[in-house]
């Protein structure tokens, strides 16, 4: 095949109207799809399987077997009843984006390649700011999610606290340095755990902090801070949803000279609502802020947000240049991240918000709290005990022995009419709902609530 056939291809756009069709298709069948695949459509995934193909293949052909293979073994994430983990739904104006950003093809390394790019995150990055109400002199970084908005605010806390004892980590590394210590709650999300092995921190040398019933760090177990420690509060337990006491922990650390760095992968999003903008008071106050586009905000995967509020400090940990690679004199993207060549995250961002705004944002917030609200209410006028304070969109839930919860959440999941993990909670096991998506309706969760019910009359008889 020549080149010329190649060129043609990609010029022939009624591919992309293809795509739209099916991809409506797709969301127009979802709400009424099992939300799990069939063991049979996962099977049938095989069917893309075979050699690596010798010649090349017409995308039409390409597209008709990812959307006659791919979509029926897809989880059904795009409807309002997936209430796994903390997985947003992606908004139809992230979609949108997404796909100019892929017509696109814009790499947002510098802004010579692609002023959208790097304008638009500039935009949406204040956007996100100043609806997670956090300083202005803060500066940030689109990344791929909350693990590595984790691991840009801690790298820049690592580069600030080892600067300020006379240390050049960039340079040095870690070996001889003045050693660093790292307090989180016993409840820190492993994701954060994660990255301090990445940074060189170590996952085991952390000093965790005792916590309260809904997984709240107690100030009264914080171990002695120093100029050399950076403390790790946690904005919405991936379980409970509660928040750590932020304003007496912010002003502990920082009257030894700590760092505070937040994970508040979905909970930090509560600032943009004022009916629960109360629950984060106290966390402006850190130093450094990860967040997730892709849960609450309902960006669409994905999506990470980190700030720094000495962007002196951010910057000195991401840059990087060389004789072809050369920053200019404006905000480079890539001298924020660890990444090199980047996807135009921002825009994605910067459409989910503009189609939001301040308003619909805030109204995402409270109706999906008040619908995990919902499910609790639910749930425990069926009987069921509710074992987390609902304070905002998380909801736990015990069946009675451990044994018949985990039945249940087996249950619930083969059945497809929702999906809801499990997990452990302070020596309880539990099924976790989460509620994170725009799509959910007050139906989807009553829906879920007879098919929990029938799934424990199934597992009691
Ligand atoms: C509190 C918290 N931190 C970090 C993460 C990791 O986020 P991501 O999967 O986007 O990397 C999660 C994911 O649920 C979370 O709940």
């Amino acid at each position: 095949m020549g080149n010329d056939e190649f060129v043609s291809w990609y010029a022939d756009v009624s591919l992309l109207s293809d795509v739209a069709r099916r991809a409506a298709a797709y969301l127009h069948d979802a709400p009424s799809r099992a939300v799990t695949p069939s063991e049979s459509s996962i099977a049938a995934l095989q069917g893309l399987a075979g050699p690596f193909p010798d010649s090349p293949s017409d995308p039409h052909e390409v597209l008709e077997l990812l959307d006659r293979y791919g979509s029926p073994a897809t989880v059904v994430n795009a409807a309002g009843r997936f209430f796994g983990f903390v997985n947003g739904g992606a908004l139809p104006a992230a979609i949108a984006a997404s796909w100019m950003v892929d017509a696109w093809d814009q790499n947002v390394a510098l802004r010579i390649m692609s002023p959208t790019g790097a304008i638009l995150e500039e935009i949406a990055l204040g956007w996100a700011r100043e609806a997670l109400g956090l300083p202005t002199d803060c500066d940030g970084a689109v990344v791929t999610g909350a693990t590595m908005a984790n691991f840009v605010g801690l790298a820049a806390a690592r580069h600030a606290l080892l600067s300020r004892a006379g240390w050049d980590v960039q340079n040095d590394g870690l070996f001889g340095a003045p050693p660093l210590t790292v307090v989180v709650g016993d409840e820190v999300h492993v994701s954060l755990v994660k990255t301090l092995g990445l940074l060189g921190l170590g996952r085991r040398r952390v000093h965790a902090v005792a916590v309260d019933r809904q997984g709240r760090m107690r100030v009264d177990s914080l171990p002695p801070l120093d100029a050399r420690t950076v403390v790790c509060l946690q904005a919405g337990n991936v379980n409970t949803g509660a928040f750590d006491p932020a304003k007496e922990l912010c002003a502990r650390a920082h009257d030894a000279g700590a760092w505070v760095h937040v994970d508040g992968a979905f909970g930090l999003w509560a600032a943009s609502s004022p009916r629960y903008r109360h629950l984060v008071e106290g966390f402006s106050d850190a130093d450094s802020w990860a967040t997730d586009g892709h849960k609450w905000p309902n960006v669409g995967y994905d999506c990470g947000l980190a700030f720094v509020r000495a962007p002196q400090a951010l910057q000195s940990a991401m840059a990087s240049s060389s004789a072809y690679f050369v920053p200019g004199q404006q905000r480079e993207p890539s001298q924020f991240t660890p990444e090199m060549s980047r996807r135009a995250r921002g825009v994605e961002l910067w459409a989910t918000l503009r189609s939001l705004g301040r308003q619909g944002l805030a109204s995402l917030i409270d109706r999906t709290c008040a619908l995990a609200r919902r499910f609790a209410d639910g749930l425990r006028a069926q009987g069921f005990e509710i074992i987390n304070d609902v304070v905002i969109n998380q909801v736990l839930v015990s069946f009675g022995p451990p044994d018949l919860t985990r039945g249940v959440i087996e249950r619930v999941q083969k059945d497809g009419t929702c999906w809801c993990g499990g997990t452990e909670w302070q020596g309880r096991t539990a099924m976790r709902i989460s509620v994170s998506s725009w799509a959910t309706t007050t139906n989807d969760v009553d829906m879920s609530l007879a098919a929990i019910g029938r799934a424990v009359d199934a597992c009691r008889s």
